[in-house]
């Protein structure tokens, strides 16, 4: 196509080559080598403006702006000059709070922008910024004012914060560092990077969520950073007394996020940015990927062998090998002659198919993507206006700008044929963007940027989210009311809205296990929570210990899937022999059985930004000598584990929070508060229930939804004290809870030495299948003599094993133990 790069197509010049006013507010190089002129800081507040929730601050040529989001989210902008961008984010989709209470106190020293909760205090004679709790305490102060940095060549800024970091704080969030929980002393960088075999502390990765939770005195606070360009943290590593976030370009422009616990900070920083959707049950089971499974009887027989040893299952993926000549939207049909008869007999075995779609797209005149693409001027344009062009796995491509709604828009609507041919999910890879040889697009690149044009110094680190945001919109209309499935590699803040995402291409030795439980508990409280690692690592190889070992962890992340890379040996659970491969089955069917939990774990953080992996830190944040404790962590709020993270371990040192604990294995109990020592032979690991829980469980199945469940299993753990469980239900697959279809069961155990009583609520108007419970009594101090279900007495039974449960029916109110 000899003409595709001539200026003439820029009929509408849609890509200026002149810089923006945002490009104007940036500078080139982050490296310290470039022409500079000295950092220039705010000065003394000489007045202030009001316009409602918003008070304008001025040294008499800067401005601040600090607005008053919520009770408790307070957020401040700077313009160095005077005058602020246009207010827009990819991040936030947070609904403005028109009721919240606010008011300016004027005193000598400082203005105070005070809610009923915090406030912001700015210092007349220097502009340092605070923020503190309702009693006075203040949290977070700045160590220096907000200052910028300009740059001669390009007119615009570097923008930097630096507050106080206190002796005792700790710092948590940034979303995926491979890297100690705590990132106290470190310094890292946000740019999203196509990181093949990353190492520990190897930093940037493949997402940017400048999010970051401090816990300080017993108290937690959160500052988001919402700036897509490169950029810095700094957790008293330089200095030690000071914790610093800059960014190459852009506005300084950072929520502060009142807690004071974790867990508080983390749900309203949902709140800002959104939470997943919920997922269809099926995406919640044990997936099974590879790059790849071809051709079709192999995909076949894979299957054929999942149902054959009886080893739960309900997602097998395609890699790009799928693909003709890696053309996205197109079928190899060498490999698979009839693509949607295949889809259809796995589907009839109970196995959705999910497949890969990259973004670039291949140059060639006789590929329908990229004619429309190309004839609607839909792939992204270097600054002097020729094509971005890179090698990926089809050779050249040209990538699409998804940060323009049209192109999204279009790309949405790629995925019809596949959709139509029975795929289930996708899975947008590369969209850091990573581009061979150069590791991404150069900075020229143009970007739309939703009318906010600018080079790709802005648009790199939210580009694979758009990328997403596109897939699932798109996929949102072909699949009607069916809940889409989407993966993505590369994210921003926000993209839980669109998806969930895998860690990348990590290794297969016990250090990545480890760093995989890192990376998952960090995800989770920074937004991500439906995230996962390759089980038994994407390079190298695991022996069998290491792939069980990963396998058990699995079980416990919120992504479950195996996946590895084309050069390595078979990774299926049979592969390493029948002995792990029935400890595999094992814990694969525990995945199975905790479905129902699971579920209702997730709908907590879609309904209220609950995250689902927790560390230690989160649940006792009041305990200083917890908040480094990095290896046990729980999934929702009742089920804590432990992965077994070396070889040949035989017993692994486990702490648990306050509260009594069941070991899952035995229901032998244990008291919180301590560290055990826990025997971790190789078909166990540390998994405990809290005392006081209600635990569904489902019998096994071979994929979800193959048995329906007339009698749900509730496995009821005595603990002394009040103690609330959830049981979320629905449709499973449909849109239909966002019209309150959907059932949220509350049980209240009030227990005592010689008594229990359950009381059940519910809110919601849809009727689950299951028309009575099972309920399971496990650890009571005495032994039951009469049991009343609202009034009526109802016997104990017992079950084949010769365990006590009594059938009830689903909407009882109370029943009562003694
Ligand atoms: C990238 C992905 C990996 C995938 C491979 C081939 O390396 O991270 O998961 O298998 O590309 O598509």
């Amino acid at each position: 196509m000899a003409d595709t790069t001539r200026k003439e197509d820029f009929a509408n010049d849609l890509f200026p080559i002149q810089d923006t006013l945002e490009e104007m507010h940036h500078v080139n190089n982050p490296v310290l080598d470039l022409p500079r002129i000295e950092k220039q800081y705010l000065s003394q507040v000489t007045g202030y403006t009001q316009e409602r929730n918003s008070f304008y601050f001025t040294d008499g040529r800067s401005k601040v702006e600090v607005k008053v989001f919520s009770e408790d989210i307070i957020r401040v902008r700077l313009a160095p000059e005077g005058s602020f961008l246009e207010d827009f984010s990819y991040a936030i989709s947070f609904k403005e709070d028109n009721y919240v209470s606010y008011e300016l106190e004027d005193t000598e020293t400082h203005y105070h922008v005070k809610t009923n909760t915090v406030t912001c205090s700015v210092k007349k004679s220097n502009f340092f910024i605070s923020f503190s709790e309702e009693d006075g305490e203040v949290l977070n102060n700045d160590f220096s004012a907000m200052h910028w940095e300009e740059n001669q060549d390009y007119g615009g800024y570097y923008v930097y914060c630096t507050k106080e970091a206190q002796s005792d704080e700790v710092f948590f969030g940034l979303g995926d560092k491979a890297s100690n929980l705590n990132l106290r002393g470190r310094r890292v960088k946000n740019w999203n990077s196509d990181t093949y075999s990353y190492a520990f502390n190897q930093d940037p990765l493949y997402k940017t969520i400048p999010f970051y939770i401090g816990i300080t005195k017993g108290k937690a606070y959160g500052i988001f950073f919402d700036n897509t360009f490169k950029t810095f943290f700094d957790f008293a590593s330089e200095n030690q007394n000071q914790t610093s976030f800059w960014s190459e370009g852009g506005e300084l422009q950072y929520y502060y996020i009142h807690g004071p616990q974790m867990m508080d900070v983390v749900k309203r920083y949902h709140s800002l940015t959104g939470t997943h959707y919920m997922p269809a049950l099926w995406a919640l089971g044990y997936h099974q990927c590879r790059w790849s499974y071809y051709p079709e009887n192999k995909v076949r027989e894979t299957a054929y062998e999942f149902r054959k040893r009886e080893i739960p299952c309900d997602a097998i993926y395609l890699d790009i090998d799928y693909m003709d000549g890696y053309r996205c939207f197109t079928w190899n049909k060498r490999y698979f002659p009839d693509p949607k008869k295949m889809i259809a007999d796995l589907s009839a075995n109970g196995f959705k198919t999910v497949v890969m779609i990259d973004p670039g797209i291949k140059v060639d005149d006789s590929y329908w993507v990229f004619k429309q693409g190309h004839q609607n001027n839909y792939f992204c344009r270097r600054g002097d206006d020729y094509f971005m062009e890179g090698f990926v796995w089809p050779g050249r491509c040209q990538f699409p700008d998804f940060t323009n709604p049209e192109v999204r828009q279009w790309w949405g609507t790629l995925y019809k044929g596949l959709v139509e041919d029975g795929v289930a999910g996708f899975w947008n890879d590369m969209n850091e963007p990573a581009v061979f040889g150069r590791g991404t697009f150069p900075d020229d690149v143009r970007h739309q940027f939703e009318g906010h044009r600018g080079s790709h110094r802005k648009a790199h680190n939210i580009y694979g989210m758009q990328m997403v945001r596109a897939t699932y919109d798109g996929l949102k209309k072909l699949y009607k009311n069916k809940r889409p499935f989407t993966i993505s590699r590369a994210a921003y803040s926000g993209t839980q809205r669109y998806s969930s995402v895998w860690t990348g291409d990590n290794i297969a030795t016990w250090e990545h296990l480890r760093i995989g439980t890192l990376q998952l508990q960090r995800l989770s409280v920074s937004g991500l929570s439906f995230c996962g690692t390759d089980i038994g690592g994407f390079t190298g190889e695991p022996d069998g210990e290491l792939y069980t070992r990963w396998m058990q962890f699995g079980v416990f992340s919120p992504f479950m899937r195996v996946h590895s890379a084309g050069d390595t040996r078979d990774r299926e659970p049979w592969s390493f022999g029948p002995d792990w491969e029935k400890i595999c089955k094992k814990f694969i069917e525990l995945r199975y059985k905790l479905l129902p939990y699971i579920y209702t774990s997730f709908w907590l953080q879609h309904k209220y930004g609950e995250p689902i992996l927790r560390p230690i830190a989160l649940i006792e944040q009041h305990l200083a000598k917890n908040l480094q404790r990095e290896e046990e962590f729980t999934f929702g709020s009742q089920l804590l584990v432990s992965p077994v993270l070396h070889p040949g371990q035989l017993e692994k040192i486990v702490y648990l929070p306050e509260g009594t604990w069941y070991y899952y294995f035995d229901n032998n109990t244990y008291e919180g508060g301590k560290e055990h020592s826990i025997a971790t032979p190789l078909d166990e690991m540390p998994f405990f229930v809290r005392g006081g829980s209600i635990i569904p469980e489902y019998p096994v199945m071979q994929f979800t939804g193959e048995k329906k469940v007339e009698s749900l299993q509730l496995n009821f753990y005595f603990a002394l004290g009040q103690h609330e469980s959830t049981l979320y239900s629905d449709h499973g697959e449909t849109f239909a809870y966002e019209q309150g279809v959907y059932v949220e069961k509350h049980f209240i155990a009030d227990c005592t030495l010689s008594s229990v009583s359950i009381m059940q609520g519910e809110q919601g108007i849809y009727t689950p299948y299951y028309s009575d419970f099972k309920l399971y009594l496990i650890g009571l101090p005495f032994v039951p003599k009469t049991v009343k279900v609202d009034g009526l007495q109802v016997n104990l039974e017992k079950d084949a094993e010769g365990n006590t449960f009594i059938k009830i029916e689903r909407d009882f109110k109370k029943i009562t133990i003694h």
